[in-house]
Formats: C-alpha cells, sequence, structure tokens
C-alpha cells in the first residue's frame, strides 16, 4: 500500500515581549498609521536576552509533541526551517534534538527564508513516502529581529519572532499532504538580502540594540516595491499550478494558509482563489512577518481556534528571498 503523510500533531511558540506600532514610533519616525496601511501589522514579538532562535523551535516542538500525544523518542528526524540559525554550525535542528532529549536520529536546517517551513514539508513528503522515516518533526523557526536593522524603518517594522511545528507521520490510509509545488529564481537576489556574517546579533545581546554600524555588519535589505509586485504575480501563478497539477477545483479549497508578510499581499491570492478572507488564516496582524515560522504559527493559530475540521482541505504558500516560493496542499488529519 502507498504511504501517505499526515500532520498528527500541531504546536507553536512566540516569545513573551511584544513590540506594538506604537513603541515603534517612539523609536523611529514611522507611524502606527502607516504601518498598518501598508503592511496589516499591528505588533510582533521580539526574543529576549539569551533567547535563541533553538529555544523557540523547542517549545513548539514540546506543543506539537504533546498534541500528537507523543514523546521525543518516538520521532525519527528533526528538520528545521530558519534563516536565523543560533550560529552556523551546528545546525538549529540538532541543537533542538539536544534541547528534547533525543539522540541518534538525523537532524539538519533547511534554509529558503520564507518559503523554508514548504520546503521542509515538500522534502519530509518526498523522504517519508519513500519508507526513509516513519515519524518526523518539521519547525520553522526565526529570531528575525536579531538580523534587522533597528534604524531602519523600512525593513525593521516588518519582521517578528516566533516557531511553529508539525508532526508528520507516514501511514497507508489517504489523506495528508497531497503534494507540494517549489520554485526559485536567484536572478533576483538583490532585491531581498542579508549579508554575512550570520547571525547578525550574538543572542547573548537584546536585539532591538543591534544596528548595522555596531555590529559592522549589513541587516535585512529589501527593495518592497518590487518585491511585492513580484510575490503578487507569483503566489497567482502558484495556486494555479498546484490545483491543476492535483486536479484539484480552487473552490474546494477550505482553508488558505498563506506567509503572512503583507495582508495586501495575502489578500491579492485569496482574490485569485476567490475566496472570502474569512476562510484565510490571518495572523499577520500580531505576529508580522516570522518567515520560515509564519506558515505554521498561522497554521496552529487557525487550529487552536477550533476552526479546522477532519477532511478540510487546506493550501499552504509562501514566497521569499531568492526568490524562493512554493505551496503545498493538505487533507487535515486531525480532528477538532
Ligand atoms: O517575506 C518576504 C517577502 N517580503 C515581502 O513580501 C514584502 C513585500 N513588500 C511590501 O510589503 C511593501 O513593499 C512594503 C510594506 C515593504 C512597503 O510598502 P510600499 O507601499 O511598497 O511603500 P514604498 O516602499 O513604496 O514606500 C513608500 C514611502 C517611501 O517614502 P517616499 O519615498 O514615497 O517619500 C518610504 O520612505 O513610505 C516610506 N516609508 C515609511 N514611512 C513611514 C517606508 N517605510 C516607512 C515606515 N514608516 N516604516
Amino acid at each position: 500500500m502507498p504511504l501517505n503523510v499526515h500532520i498528527i500533531g500541531a504546536g507553536s511558540y512566540l516569545p513573551e515581549r511584544v513590540l506594538t506600532n506604537h513603541d515603534i514610533e517612539s523609536m523611529l519616525d514611522t507611524t502606527d498609521e502607516w504601518i498598518v496601511a501598508r503592511t496589516g501589522i499591528s505588533q510582533r514579538h521580539i526574543v529576549g536576552k539569551d533567547q535563541h532562535t533553538s529555544d523557540l523551535a523547542v517549545w513548539a516542538a514540546r506543543h506539537a509533541l504533546d498534541d500528537a500525544g507523543l514523546k521525543i523518542t518516538d520521532i525519527d528526524v528533526i528538520l528545521v526551517a530558519t534563516t536565523t540559525p543560533d550560529m552556523i554550525f551546528p545546525s538549529t535542528a540538532s541543537i533542538v534534538q539536544y534541547k528534547l532529549g533525543g539522540e541518534g536520529f538525523p537532524t539538519w536546517d533547511i534554509q529558503a527564508v520564507c518559503s523554508g517551513f514548504v520546503y521542509a514539508l515538500a522534502q519530509m513528503d518526498g523522504m517519508m513516502r519513500a519508507g526513509m522515516f516513519r515519524r518526523a518533526l518539521v519547525i520553522g523557526a526565526e529570531s528575525m529581529s536579531r538580523i534587522l536593522d533597528w534604524n531602519d524603518r523600512s525593513t525593521c517594522v516588518l519582521f517578528g519572532d516566533g516557531a511553529g511545528a508539525v508532526v508528520l507521520e507516514a501511514r497507508e490510509e489517504e489523506g495528508g499532504i497531497i503534494g507540494s509545488v517549489i520554485h526559485s529564481d536567484g536572478a533576483h537576489r538583490h532585491l531581498l538580502m542579508a549579508h554575512h556574517p550570520h547571525p547578525g546579533a550574538s543572542p547573548a545581546d537584546d536585539p532591538l540594540d543591534f544596528h548595522v554600524d555596531s555590529a559592522g555588519v549589513a541587516a535585512v535589505e529589501m527593495r518592497g516595491n518590487e518585491v511585492f509586485r513580484m510575490a503578487v504575480g507569483k503566489l497567482g501563478e502558484l495556486v494555479e499550478e498546484i490545483t491543476g497539477k492535483h486536479g484539484i477545483e480552487q473552490s474546494e479549497i477550505d482553508w488558505l494558509v498563506p506567509h503572512q508578510a503583507n495582508f495586501r499581499i495575502i489578500q491579492a491570492t485569496a482574490k485569485k482563489l476567490k475566496m472570502p478572507m474569512d476562510r484565510v488564516a490571518l495572523t499577520v496582524s500580531k505576529h508580522a512577518n516570522t518567515s520560515a515560522a509564519s506558515v505554521p504559527l498561522a497554521l496552529d493559530d487557525l487550529y487552536r481556534e477550533g476552526k479546522l475540521k477532519t477532511g478540510d482541505l487546506l493550501l499552504f504558500e509562501a514566497f521569499g528571498a531568492g526568490f524562493v516560493w512554493g505551496a503545498n496542499l493538505v487533507r487535515w488529519s486531525r480532528a477538532c
């Protein structure tokens, strides 16, 4: 019997500190009105001193394991999608394995920036269908605040920190991840980037103290307008591609779970799918753009609100620096 890869648990974690637009008004020449009107963002969570990306990932993983009724010893592999690893090496996934008390099984990170979680699900789905692993922890985790220039109003207002996780299980029953499409085009790499060395600020520091000049490295740089246009275009093509590939009518999709970069980008994709906004997972106003964590955070938010029913058809999608973009179609296997 062919195997299908099901989501059997979900969880997330947000650092305690909340930074509102009004807080940023007192730091920079910006306004709550501008940020809300251009992005839909009202606040974001920010890591504290001594809080690492792996710490966020560990809490999200614990919540997902609890939700699945499993322990770390039941897991065969950990994959962490992050663009803000604790350090260049070892991987954040190895650190997460250690902090969760696991050992022996494989761990690695995947770096596809904001599309990292969608890429990770696509990769793990293929490997688990081929029989390599039975149960996996797939985590998206970021401390974006550590690679921002807190003097640059055009980028620092856009991002936040957090983590989301799912537990996957390969089973013979129908459902789970139906399929994925992933793409990349490095010709646009200069439109959105962060230079080495990485990460920009030491986890021992408060990220809000981090400025380009003081650390001597370049932080996130973006030509926002051009990124915006490409994101809307590519995400529109993507929904056509993934539904066409799997012979699914767009009207069959119950929930859109998009990357949370900008409310206007999400709205454009929902319009393309003719989906009302009350069928869209929306966390951008409270989480901002948490890069690889944004899709699993939005998924867990929807799940915790009790909105997902067993058998619902979900579309995850994301677009990020590179550019890299991708989507997964998922039949929801969990009960509410
Ligand atoms: O997750 C990865 C993918 N990333 C994205 O998808 C982000 C895509 N881009 C965007 O979301 C939008 O382009 C932004 C939200 C970044 C910017 O919105 P925009 O409508 O494209 O504004 P803009 O860049 O054209 O800037 C308009 C003006 C500029 O002033 P001038 O030159 O027109 O006088 C900026 O200097 O807004 C100014 N501005 C600000 N003003 C107040 C830029 N940032 C701010 C700010 N507060 N924080």
